[in-house]
């Protein structure tokens, strides 16, 4: 079996991927030309970088391992080549950090940060009231890794919280945490007393879209949106409408549909809008987190197991 890295992989990493397939060949891409070369006589490829350039000539790819936890983009630029090919992603190793970032987004339109910071840059002492989130109520849209690790965090500051998650049919259902979660059909009835509206969903072709104009105009005007899934997921044009019009309280968006948008994007003039570059999962140094998923994942294809993280690719995530 010949596995196909496409990145370059720590020495620690790369034994124990020898130890997880004893009998198989590893080869190492070190340019989207030898990536090219190797894909060919490939069953197993490895990690993100050229995947998408090399697929076509993967004939004989039988499992993909992505090192990121979206995969809408190789799902919506492979082509019908990749159905006949396992995906896998990555999951349960960035949703703590996931959630403190969606927390820092919340907090600081809470706190007034945004203006604290412009107020600052001009030697200004401004005050203003501000709001607390103790007692307020929130909908996590997309109870997933991320989703129930920000849940548990606005539950600790004292918040309602409720979540969302595709496989609930019917009404809403208690999970083992007495979180109430909502199926697809029922969510929006609760946002007319939303007080956050918090997005951790994927980008999919039922999710695109789903965060519309009327969605955002049944918010109170003293509500919040936090999306850190994916921009494409909401009507962004919507949002800064209502923000400029002053029918939310505030926004913070680590995700927007173009990235990194244009130097005269519209985002880049809305107030209470904090914006973060799509750092939620920052960019890591030292040895990726993602080893051991990828070394547990070919321990298993290599013993003929089930595999950690499928994508449904009918689903898209
Ligand atoms: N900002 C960043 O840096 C960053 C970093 C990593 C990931 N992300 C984004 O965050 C997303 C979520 O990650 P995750 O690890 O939490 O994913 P996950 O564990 O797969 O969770 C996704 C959640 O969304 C729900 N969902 C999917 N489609 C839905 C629909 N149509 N209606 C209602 N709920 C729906 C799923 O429902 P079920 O539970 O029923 O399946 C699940 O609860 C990723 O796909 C990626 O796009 C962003």
């Amino acid at each position: 079996m010949n596995v196909l890295l496409m990145y370059e992989p720590t020495e620690g990493h790369f034994r124990r991927l020898q130890e997880a397939a004893p009998g198989a060949r590893l080869n190492v891409a070190t340019s989207e030309a030898s990536a090219r070369a190797w894909v060919e006589e490939t069953e197993v490829v490895l990690g993100n970088r050229w995947f998408l350039q090399t697929l076509p000539s993967a004939r004989r790819l039988r499992w993909m391992q992505s090192n990121s936890m979206g995969v809408d983009l190789i799902l919506r630029q492979a082509g019908p080549r990749l159905r006949s090919v396992t995906l896998t992603c990555v999951r349960g190793i960035y949703e703590d950090e996931l959630a403190e970032h969606a927390l820092a987004l919340l907090l600081g339109v809470t706190r007034g940060l945004r203006a604290a910071l412009e107020d600052y840059q001009r030697r200004q002492w401004g005050r203003w009231s501000l709001t607390t989130l103790a007692g307020r109520r929130s909908l996590v849209l997309g109870w997933g890794t991320i989703g129930r690790a920000v849940g548990i965090r606005l539950r600790a500051l004292g918040m309602h919280v409720q979540g969302v998650r595709r496989s609930v049919e019917g009404p809403p259902v208690r999970d083992a945490d007495q979180f109430v979660i909502h199926g697809p059909e029922t969510w929006r009835q609760e946002l007319a007393t939303t007080d956050v509206l918090l997005v951790t969903l994927p980008w999919t072709s039922a999710t695109e879209g789903c965060v519309g104009r009327s969605e955002l105009q049944s918010l109170p005007a003293s509500a919040i949106v936090v999306n850190v899934g994916r921009g494409a997921v909401m009507d962004e044009s919507a949002l800064f409408e209502l923000l400029h019009a002053g029918r939310l309280a505030g926004a913070g968006l680590d995700t927007v549909v173009d990235e990194p948008p244009a130097a005269d994007a519209d985002v880049w003039n809305v107030p209470r809008l904090l914006l973060t570059p799509h750092v939620g999962r920052s960019l890591e140094t030292g040895s990726p987190r993602w080893e051991p998923v990828f070394e547990e994942n070919l321990r298993r294809f290599w013993q003929g197991l089930p595999l950690l993280h499928v994508v449904d690719q009918q689903a898209g995530y």
